[in-house]
């Protein structure tokens, strides 16, 4: 075993990928692969600060790991390892969920500690056993459960499903008091600091972590709370960013207060379907971030574990349901199947999605049975018959996002039509050209109409815009995304204005029957407009229902050197 002081120590690669091994306890090692210029997570996740994939060995008279790190890391990773432990006496490998970021390395690991016995949930050793094609000791943990590393390192295991992963669990060491709690209280954020010494750094990635990953599962993350009320904790242990010490209280409270919020609105959308099953979990992630966008609340239930009483509660409280319908269900989806359908009423939004299904396609017996009910269809079943490529993704995105703009409609409307207001007919004052944004992102291509644009910067040429939280582009808008600004020509503007206002179907391609060509990465040009800009996202500011993207302009054109930009005159500030 390697002594090492309570000082960190650093290895630095040529990629900006470091590794730092810390004493956290005793007989405690974190082990931290720092990766300084992670730019982006998820398609959801532009990153700001890097991110960081925390691992931890405990050397007690047995030995434990708990989990590894991101693939990338490597020899990197493993040279760190083996500098501490002989692998060969390795006893334990706890895995807190089988994510790829945190479980990349599991395979390497098990080469050189065959001896080694994995631990993780029941679906967890399942995902390994298809991950690693290679037989290996485990052990299946449940909430509660125990493993005695002696000298007072007697883990106990908590079951913390959908956080946000469906094998999620805990460990807790009573000797050191450290809850080792992977995604759970993570935050995407790379520095040397091995600890939360200055929360106002870190909060905004622990709220904007907390909202992707988090958020969408507000009701098990209340449970989970709950089961390590008990539990005296020193340090949490997370999976990314600087572990939590010095203001436990607070943080634990944050995700209180959060989940509390989401779990009692009254726009809330149940999202049901099968965890296990082919593609079904990604796409239910990717529906659940487009309603997300609306700011309606997403509560995401897997058909296989979810209890019928908690069915029905949430079916008579949610305002949408989507489904996303296994196409060989079991006893336990069946039954929450039929609760569902004889909880649902008329005054619903529904939504239903399908994976890996046959030529059979239960997903429309089961929408013929939605329609008798009276419920309205948010959008057309998605069928899923091949693994989901980007093109799926924004669909899906997309379908998520016009079930919320839905949900939200009368909200919307209220807002437009309080306009007796002295305040917004002054705001209305306000005047602004008249704008099409394109951005292109792999094969993706998305297009809206914008008015609330102005030159922000001087030295470099800026631009800032205003996009709605809600809005489908708004993903391909992030820190370092380029897009083309259009500006519409006066008298010239309303047939390019009425073709991108039409609602379409996702996935119907937008651009047909208009004049582009294409800018230096490919983002379509529209030829019909006054000018244009190529602009590159350089930082983005949140305000209330909308983001400001402030962009620096790469290069730009005027195609019509005499002609004038279209300006938009409003009575009313409460809409564009
Ligand atoms: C005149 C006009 C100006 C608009 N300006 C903006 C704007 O500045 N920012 C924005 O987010 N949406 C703006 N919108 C709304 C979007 O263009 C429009 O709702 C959108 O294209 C629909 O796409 P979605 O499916 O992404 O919601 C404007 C709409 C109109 C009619």
């Amino acid at each position: 075993m390697v002594a090492l002081t309570a000082r960190s120590q650093s290895i630095r690669s040529s990629s900006h990928l470091t590794m730092q091994t810390v004493e956290i306890g005793a007989q405690t090692i974190a082990i931290r692969s720092l990766d300084w210029d992670r730019d982006r997570f998820d398609i959801e996740f532009g990153l700001r600060n890097g991110t960081t994939y925390n691992s931890f060995l405990i050397q007690a008279e047995k030995t434990a790991l708990i989990d590894t790190t991101h693939g990338k890391f490597g020899q990197l990773y493993m040279d760190a390892l083996t500098g501490l432990i002989d692998l060969s006496t390795l006893d334990y490998l706890i895995v807190s969920h089988t994510e790829p970021d945190h479980s990349g390395l599991v395979k390497e690991v098990l080469e050189l500690a065959p001896q080694v016995t994995v631990v993780g949930a029941k679906i967890a050793i399942q995902f390994l056993e298809n991950m690693v094609h290679r037989p290996f000791k485990s052990q299946i943990v449940k909430n509660g459960d125990r493993i005695d590393l002696g000298n007072g390192h007697e883990l106990e295991f908590v079951s913390a499903p959908n956080l946000h992963w469906p094998d999620t669990i805990f460990t807790y060491d009573p000797k050191t008091q450290i809850l080792f709690t992977c995604d759970v209280f993570g935050m995407h954020y790379c520095d040397d600091h091995t600890y939360d010494e200055e929360p106002a750094l870190v909060e905004d990635d622990f709220k904007t972590y907390y909202d992707c990953l988090m958020g969408p599962n507000a009701r098990s993350v209340l449970s989970a709370l709950k089961r390590i009320e008990k539990l005296k904790i020193g340090t949490i242990a997370t999976g990314h960013g600087p572990l939590l010490q010095n203001y436990i209280p607070d943080w634990i409270s944050r995700y209180q207060n959060w989940s509390q919020e989401v779990a009692k609105t009254d726009n809330l959308v149940a999202l049901f379907y099968a965890q296990d099953y082919g593609h079904s979990d990604q796409i239910a992630r990717t529906i659940a971030r487009g309603i997300a966008r609306t700011e309606v609340a997403v509560e995401l239930v897997d058909l296989n574990e979810v209890d019928p009483h908690e069915v029905r509660e949430l079916v008579n409280q949610a305002k949408g349901l989507v489904i996303g319908m296994p196409a060989q269900s079991s006893n336990l989806a069946h039954a929450a199947l039929s609760t569902i359908l004889a909880a649902a009423h008329n005054k619903q939004t529904v939504g239903l999605f399908e994976t890996g299904g046959g030529e059979d396609e239960p997903i429309f017996p089961l929408r013929n049975k939605f329609q008798e009910i009276g419920a309205i269809e948010a959008f057309q079943p998605i069928l899923i018959k091949e693994a989901p490529n980007p093109a799926i993704e924004q669909a899906c995105d997309e379908a998520g996002t016009h079930l919320g703009q839905w949900l939200t409609r009368d909200r919307n409307i209220k807002q437009i039509k309080s306009i007796n207001n002295d305040l917004e007919r002054a705001l209305g004052r306000i005047s602004s050209g008249l704008y099409t944004i394109t951005a292109k992102k792999d094969d993706l291509i998305n297009v809206t109409i914008a008015s609330w644009v102005t030159q922000a910067s001087l030295e470099p040429l800026g631009v800032a815009i205003a996009i709605a939280k809600d809005r489908a582009i708004e993903s391909m808008l992030h820190v370092g995304d380029r897009f083309v600004l259009n500006v519409l020509e006066e008298g010239n503007y309303q047939k390019l204005m009425r073709h991108f206002l039409k609602r379409m179907p996702s996935g119907d391609d937008r651009f047909a029957g208009i004049k582009t060509y294409p800018a230096t990465d490919g983002t379509p040009i529209l030829a019909d407009a006054l000018a244009y800009m190529e602009c590159e996202v350089s930082s983005r500011m949140e305000c209330s229902d909308h983001w400001i993207v402030y962009s620096t302009v790469k290069t730009g054109r005027v195609a019509k050197p005499d002609a004038l930009t279209a300006v938009l005159h409003r009575k009313v500030g409460n809409h564009y």
